[in-house]
């Protein structure tokens, strides 16, 4: 009977007794309200490209948002991210800061469809260059580590963070790992008069084999060598300290955390050292498929899975969360 010795009266399970007493002391609620959904815009007219390693999602042309837009309203979703397939890949990629560039093109399109739906794109270079990596290269030699010129990167970056401004994007979301983006961003948005437009860093970026499907859906991936020179080592915690140390010194107004599901040490650790600044993380492609491909394969129930597991993420410290699951959990929400 002397249970446990010390507190022979306690009984957490007290709590846990009914529906109504656990959703009483639940410390955690996802909301759909806080999860962004990304998504491929691709050059032309007349597509709507299933892409097979992400069931749901589509390379998607500007004349066929309408519909889609319209879905994501209706569920609930208050933000989208917006990745770029342009017509034309070049060394500097050209159209990512062109007036008429893919995302210059889709911004407005989807301000007329719904012009309260918040807008971030995503500020890379990956999409838009033909060698595939997320910065100027300057030289490259067989079997030699990828160099990127950081500098150089920073310059064209600011432009095309300007070029999305203009085109009316409502948060910037600078994701190339460049040493001083969030800084070169900060400046070149305010020279422009872009003061009131937040910055929202992808600070702490490993290099992981969690981005696989993300690539093939934004035709980004790098043609040689990988991206171990630019982002970080998933062995690392510290540096992600000082990668938000220097990224909010610079002005970043949120930090994320990519990927999430399993860095969620990460965001513990980035929320509990900067808990004054809003947190981000992204559950990437990768995360989304190794949940999509066992459920379809009858080993695990998809909508208790993507629910603990996003639950997880937001309970670690992410106050929001990029995510390919944000319609399912929009949906799953209203008919609960
Ligand atoms: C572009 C970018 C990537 C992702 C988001 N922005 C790819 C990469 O860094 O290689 C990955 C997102 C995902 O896997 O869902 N730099
Ligand atoms: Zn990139």
């Amino acid at each position: 009977m002397n249970y446990h010795g010390h507190f022979p009266k306690t009984r957490l399970r007290r709590l846990r007794q009914s529906d109504n007493i656990r959703v009483l002391v639940r410390e955690t609620r996802l909301d759909v309200n806080k999860l962004i959904l990304p998504m491929f815009i691709k050059y032309g007219t007349n597509i709507k490209n299933p892409i097979a390693s992400m069931p749901g999602h589509y390379q998607i042309s500007v004349d066929q948002l309408a519909e889609e837009i319209n879905e994501i309203t209706r569920l609930g979703i208050k933000g989208i991210m917006l990745f770029g397939i342009p017509a034309q890949k070049d060394p500097l990629g050209k159209d990512s800061y062109a007036k008429n560039g893919i995302i210059q093109t889709a911004i407005p399109a989807i301000k007329k469809i719904t012009p309260d739906l918040l807008v971030m794109t995503d500020v890379c270079f990956c999409e838009y260059t033909d060698h595939g990596h997320c910065g100027v290269v300057t030289q490259h030699e067989e079997g030699q580590a990828v160099n990127v010129d950081n500098d150089k990167t920073l310059e064209l970056l600011a432009k095309q963070a300007v070029s999305h401004a203009q085109a009316g994007a409502d948060i910037i979301a600078p994701s190339g790992n460049m040493d001083g983006m969030v800084y070169a961003l900060r400046n070149a948005l305010d020279e422009a008069g872009f003061t009131h437009l937040p910055i929202l860093s992808y600070s702490v970026k490993y290099a992981s084999s969690m981005y696989g499907p993300f690539r093939q859906a934004a035709e980004g991936a790098p043609k040689f060598g990988d991206r171990r020179t630019y982002q970080m080592d998933y062995a690392n915690v510290n540096e992600a300290i000082r990668e938000c140390a220097l990224d909010i010194s610079e002005g970043a107004d949120m930090l994320m955390v990519k990927p999430a599901h399993t860095y969620l040490d990460i965001i513990c650790r980035v929320k509990q050292t900067y808990p004054e600044l809003p947190l981000c993380a992204y559950h990437t492609s990768g995360e989304f498929a190794l949940v999509k491909a066992a459920a379809e394969k009858g080993w695990i129930d998809e909508r208790k899975s993507a629910m603990e597991i996003l639950t997880a993420i937001h309970r670690a410290g992410a106050d929001f969360i990029i995510t390919y699951y944000a319609k399912e959990v929009g949906q799953w929400l209203q008919n609960k």
